[in-house]
């Protein structure tokens, strides 16, 4: 272990029982960076439900092993066509995909290799989601309740591809724009001195204001990269217009926006709405039904209710 390494996060559920890695893994105690498994080591799956047991769920690796890691985990997803791997299995490892490409999200979005392998990861799961009939059901409910921005983020790309995929949005670009968008929705947020992740009457009004602006903030950390396309930056920078111009930072009316933007400003709101709360989707459906009622498409909220009641 030495100091002068950055590490980043890997969530463990990406991580294949018995497969061969060949980056190295730490463990992250008391602040220390601990060497784990070694490069080309053989990780039994005992190690995997020992660590899960004992409450792990983030390794780190050399920031310099990224690519290989990146490359497993891209292998990871074709597993989504194999016929013995069972559908709840194939909607986690989407779900984790999804949480890993959101922790990284930012970084990634710097360059144009990070970005479009993020981009060739989502368009994997689209084109699984889209040709594997009743796997959306699936991938929506291995959304479980957000911790943190990230999970929220994957969150809310999961539940909009899942959603979109089932309202008549059958062409894989624009999932896959939809998928994009949703992982990269909330990154103004990093731009704001304080939590943005509380009920907003907690808020002064001068952070309120400031949380106004994480939608433009977050289109200005990207418009100057030529591969976010304007559809991207476009749904970014709508994701907080609801209802009938109730929301920000346009006070737009969402019957004037595109249906991907409906789907994604949706399952945001939803996602946040459990988020806030700390319960589950299939908790809270019944209760954001009736306090979100006329911000939202009616069929649409319709739908995320059949998707959620028992
Ligand atoms: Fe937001
Ligand atoms: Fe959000």
């Amino acid at each position: 272990m030495t100091s002068d390494i950055s590490y980043i996060p890997v969530r463990i559920g990406t991580l294949r029982p018995d497969d061969v890695i060949n980056f190295d893994i730490y463990i992250q105690v008391g602040g220390r960076y601990l060497h784990y498994i070694k490069n080309s080591d053989p990780f039994d799956g005992e190690r995997i439900v020992r660590l899960k047991v004992k409450g792990v769920r983030k390794l780190f690796i050399p920031e310099e092993h990224e690519n290989f890691y990146l490359q497993y985990l891209d292998k990871g997803l074709d597993r989504l066509v194999d016929k013995k791997i069972n559908v709840e299995v194939k909607a986690n490892l989407v779900k984790d995909a999804m949480v890993t490409d959101a922790e990284n999200a930012i970084r990634n979005s710097q360059t144009k290799e990070g970005y479009e392998h993020t981009e060739q990861r989502m368009s994997k799961i689209v084109g699984y989601l889209t040709s594997e009939k009743g796997f959306a059901k699936n991938v929506m409910h291995a959304a479980g309740v957000s911790q943190d921005t990230f999970q929220h983020s994957a969150n809310v790309a999961t539940l909009s591809l899942g959603m979109a995929s089932m309202v008549g949005i059958n062409s894989p670009p624009h999932l896959t724009v939809l998928g994009l968008a949703c992982l990269l929705h909330d990154i103004g947020y990093s731009r704001l001195a304080f939590n943005p992740r509380v009920p907003k009457d907690r808020l002064s009004a001068e952070q309120i204001k400031q949380y106004h602006e994480h939608p433009r903030s977050g289109v200005a950390m990207l418009s100057d990269k030529s591969y976010v396309t304007k559809e991207v930056l476009q749904l970014i920078a709508d994701h907080e217009e609801i209802g009938e111009g109730i929301g920000f930072p346009e006070k737009k009316r969402l019957s004037t926006l595109n249906i991907l933007s409906q789907v994604l400003n949706l399952c945001n709101e939803f996602d946040r709405y459990s988020l806030i709360k700390q319960k589950s989707h299939k908790e809270v459906v019944k209760d954001f039904f009736q306090d979100r009622i006329g911000c939202f498409p009616l069929e649409h909220m319709q739908f995320m209710s059949s998707v959620f009641k028992t």
